[in-house]
């Protein structure tokens, strides 16, 4: 049977997430977030002191990632230990952005990414997901906001928070990963030329996820 494949890719803090998730619940579709799964592996170099990427290159494939689903929400699995809970520090995010540039961990994901969508109807975020993963995706949406509303929003969601970083530094950090994201040489962020562009800075979450919404119901019409 085929299945549905919508492919949702932007920089981090755009709301990629949250849009996917609300979008699969409403259509009863699998939420794959992959940024998880390279979260996953971030934890496993800090985990496991690999700093270099010679040497997370040479130990990725020690580091299981599997997903499991409960309710149509992702939980993800480092060699049978759920660490979903673990993977939202900011160290684990550094760490992330820096694996996510070795291309043996890419190549290490992408089969499991592959897998997954042809086994379920998916609605699958990332960075890469229109361009690499799913090239002949049914639907190709790029969501992105501009960085100082990504900052905002982030500094609006952590500034109840115990230590709490300021503005400018959010700002920054989001700077330096997009920057990173963008550069690096295998599969870099981009929008893939056949994905409709989403900018959300002026947007609220219901809005977003409606119009996105529409745009599949009339893709599948
Ligand atoms: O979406 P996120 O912030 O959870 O992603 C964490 C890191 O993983 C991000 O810096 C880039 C990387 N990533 C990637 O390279 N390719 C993907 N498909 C998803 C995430």
């Amino acid at each position: 049977m085929k299945t549905v494949n919508i492919a949702i890719d932007g920089p981090g803090g755009a709301g990629k997430s949250s849009i996917s998730k609300a979008v699969a619940a409403e259509l009863g579709y699998i939420h794959v977030d992959t940024g998880a799964m390279y979260r996953a592996i971030g934890l496993y170099a800090l985990r496991n002191h690999c700093s270099e990427p010679e040497q997370i290159a040479e130990h990725v494939k020690e580091a299981d990632i599997s997903l499991k689903f409960i309710g149509g929400v992702q939980r993800v699995l480092l060699c049978g230990e759920d660490v979903t809970d673990y993977i939202r520090s900011p160290e684990v995010t550094m760490t992330a952005s820096k694996v996510s540039a070795v291309p043996e961990v890419r190549a290490h994901l992408l089969d499991l990414q592959k897998k997954i969508a042809a086994e379920n109807n998916i609605i699958m975020d990332g960075r890469d997901i229109g361009t690499v993963v799913l090239p002949h995706a049914d639907l190709k949406i790029f969501l992105t906001a501009s960085p100082e509303e990504r900052a905002s929003r982030r500094y609006l969601e952590l500034r109840e928070k115990p230590d709490c970083p300021d503005y400018d530094q959010i700002l920054k950090e989001i700077q330096k990963r997009d920057y990173d994201d963008m550069h690096r040489d295998i599969a870099p962020l981009c929008q893939a030329e056949d994905a409709v562009l989403v900018d959300t800075s002026e947007m609220g979450f219901h809005e977003v996820t409606e119009f996105i919404l529409d745009l599949i119901r009339k893709k599948l019409e």
